[in-house]
């Protein structure tokens, strides 16, 4: 069914289609008997499935990533679907527009999706005033933070403390991401130094707070060794709970689509099943050498591949592109194969 459904959907534009998509996956939920229909549809059991990490109870270790709800407007809808943890973000202090359309492209004969969305939201206090209308109580919501684009990296910290503070009471975990590749200079801030700087003051901050909430550091899969030591190095000395590897890549290496339509999209992170090697390869050297849990992201669009990340060591998975290209069912899917918790 979905089949027909994305064969109709993907002759029109990619942004716009998620747009509708989810204005009628809200429209449906809200309908008498439309929560109760989904859950009956897409929302199987979780027993046996649940699990404790970072401190925080998942009901199953299977979340929606950073990015496809960027303001919290969809929770309920999405929790429907059987996602045990959903992340909201990147938000920014100030709402921005994010860069000029189209920005999202499809590239189907790799399942894969190219976007430079540069960080389009609301703005974190409305993403707060959407948090405080949420129904569903057993889902994990994880916040996904980030800095405005005409804030300079000097002044990055300041953006990524406004956020965390005004989120800090409506989110059960954050994530701090310097890891996308569509804000300019942002992945600077994956250097030692800054980064340092960002994640020391936020557990600074988390620190004057009663209940402590996880923070994750959420990381490019283009990292080169050294790089990725200074990460690992950075976890075992400072008070992070976590990461999230990975983000989008800038490579466009073994795609199957034609280089020129490739070409002809331009800039982007590419994500999907041609990134999931690739974040594979980094989330098994980090695992090996880092004992602090790990969101295994990248490619996840069938059970062998979640299972590849239980496997390299993850302890959650998300998945972003493999929602839009497997349908609403993927999620029951996966939970029908988890074997490795
Ligand atoms: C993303 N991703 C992302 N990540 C993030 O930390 N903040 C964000 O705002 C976004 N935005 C975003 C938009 C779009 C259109 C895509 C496709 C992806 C990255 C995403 O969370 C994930 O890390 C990668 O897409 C890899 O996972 P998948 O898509 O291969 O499952």
């Amino acid at each position: 069914m979905y089949k027909l459904i994305k064969a109709i959907l993907f002759q029109f534009d990619a942004e716009k289609v998620h747009h509708f998509a989810m204005n009628w996956l809200s429209i449906f939920y809200r309908l008498p008997f439309g929560q109760r229909l989904l859950r009956l549809m897409f929302d199987s059991s979780n027993e046996g499935l649940s699990k404790k990490v970072f401190g925080l109870n998942f009901k199953n270790p299977i979340g929606l990533a950073a990015g496809f709800d960027k303001n919290g407007k969809y929770i309920d809808e999405l929790a429907a679907l059987g996602f045990g943890f959903i992340e909201v973000g990147t938000v920014t202090p100030r709402p921005q527009a994010g860069n000029d359309l189209p920005r999202l492209f499809r590239l189907p004969k790799d399942e894969a999706i190219i976007n430079r969305m540069g960080f389009n939201n609301d703005g974190v206090d409305k993403l707060v005033e959407n948090l405080k209308r949420i129904k569903c109580k057993d889902v994990i919501v994880g916040g996904n933070i980030g800095k405005n684009k005409d804030t300079p990296n000097e002044n990055a910290m300041d953006d990524y403390i406004i956020c965390f503070e005004k989120l800090y009471d409506f989110v059960d975990y954050f994530v701090i991401n310097v890891s996308s590749p569509n804000t300019p200079g942002l992945r600077a801030l994956q250097e030692k130094e800054p980064l340092k700087r960002i994640i020391n003051s936020l557990i600074e901050k988390r620190n004057t707070h009663a209940l402590q909430k996880p923070i994750l550091l959420k990381i490019a899969p283009d990292l080169n060794e050294s790089q990725l030591d200074d990460i690992i190095e950075i976890t075992k000395t400072t008070a992070l709970d976590g990461l999230v590897v990975s983000n989008t890549t800038l490579s466009r290496e073994g795609l199957k689509s034609a280089s020129q339509d490739v070409e002809a999209i331009g800039q982007g992170g590419l994500s999907g099943k041609p990134v999931l090697k690739k974040s594979n390869d980094v989330l098994s050297y980090i695992t090996s050498r880092c004992d602090k849990p790990i969101i295994g992201v990248g490619g996840v669009h069938n059970a062998e591949d979640m299972n590849t990340k239980f496997e390299s060591g993850a302890s959650l998975v998300q998945l972003y592109t493999g929602f839009v290209y497997e349908g609403p069912g993927v999620v029951k899917k996966l939970k029908g194969f988890t074997h490795k918790l």
